[in-house]
């Protein structure tokens, strides 16, 4: 089975801010990233803006023809940007405003009538839903209720042991993804998964839908651009080019 990746542009706005301007500008990256083979395009805008704002979402939505996500904590100012883009999904994050990345996914059980009343209303406009969670076979039990379409299970704890030589963690990601097909939802994954550890982890994880991935994509793609892009400067510098 093909599972889509869809490309966290956050990180590009995140530059772009830390000069004032428009340069570089997400449209053309997002733009980019679809040439380059991304089956899709995700941001996360925060309450503060300090990286995607709310008007990029409105200026992204007639560039991506692939599939457009938009993430974040279901705010009212929040669930009335993405009613009024329409992307192709929503993924609810319960990050708090001042979180420097997303580090939980929901309690299910607890926030159970609250994300079925939104869950509810994206779908009535025809928005595919996605909740973040952590692997927890309790957690996709609970997502199964509020109605969602999909999970996307949090892969930090994944990435981390990875990275740290132990690959027993992608145990818990098997289990929960065939638990949460079994009970008919769909299945994404993201935070952290990088070059590194991506293939394993869809190796061992069933029915995986799509990831999504932000950080680590921009700095490989400096490191595997960088080669490129110094010899093309050296090149304008001795006149050849
Ligand atoms: N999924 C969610 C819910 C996120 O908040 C993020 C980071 O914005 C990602 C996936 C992508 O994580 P990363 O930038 O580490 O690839």
């Amino acid at each position: 089975m093909k599972t889509k990746l869809s490309v966290n542009i956050n990180k590009i706005a995140t530059l772009r801010n830390a000069r004032g301007g428009n340069y570089p500008n997400v449209v053309e990256f997002a733009q980019l990233a679809q040439d380059y083979g991304a089956d899709g395009i995700t941001i996360h805008p925060r309450p503060d803006e300090r990286h995607i704002r709310y008007t990029d979402a409105y200026a992204l939505r007639p560039v991506v023809t692939t599939e457009f996500n938009i993430e974040g904590n279901p705010i009212p100012k929040f669930v009335d940007l993405v009613l009024s883009v329409k992307p192709e999904q929503v993924t609810l994050v319960p990050d708090d405003p001042n979180q420097l990345t997303s580090d939980h996914g929901w309690d299910t059980v607890k926030y159970r009538d609250f994300l079925k009343e939104v869950i509810k209303e994206f779908k009535q406009n025809n928005i595919r839903t996605s909740i973040f969670v952590d692997p927890d076979l309790k957690m996709v039990e609970g997502a199964v209720a509020t109605g969602t379409d999909r999970i996307e299970l949090y892969t930090e704890s994944y990435a981390s042991e990875f990275a740290k030589g132990n690959k027993k963690e992608v145990e818990k990601f098997a289990s929960a993804a065939k638990l949460a097909h079994q009970l008919g939802l769909g299945i994404n994954a993201g935070h952290d998964l990088n070059l590194q550890n991506i293939a394993y982890f869809k190796q061992q994880v069933p029915y995986l839908d799509e990831v999504s991935i932000g950080h680590a994509l921009v700095v490989e793609s400096l490191i595997y651009g960088m080669e490129n892009v110094i010899g093309m400067y050296q090149r304008k510098l001795s006149g050849k080019a």
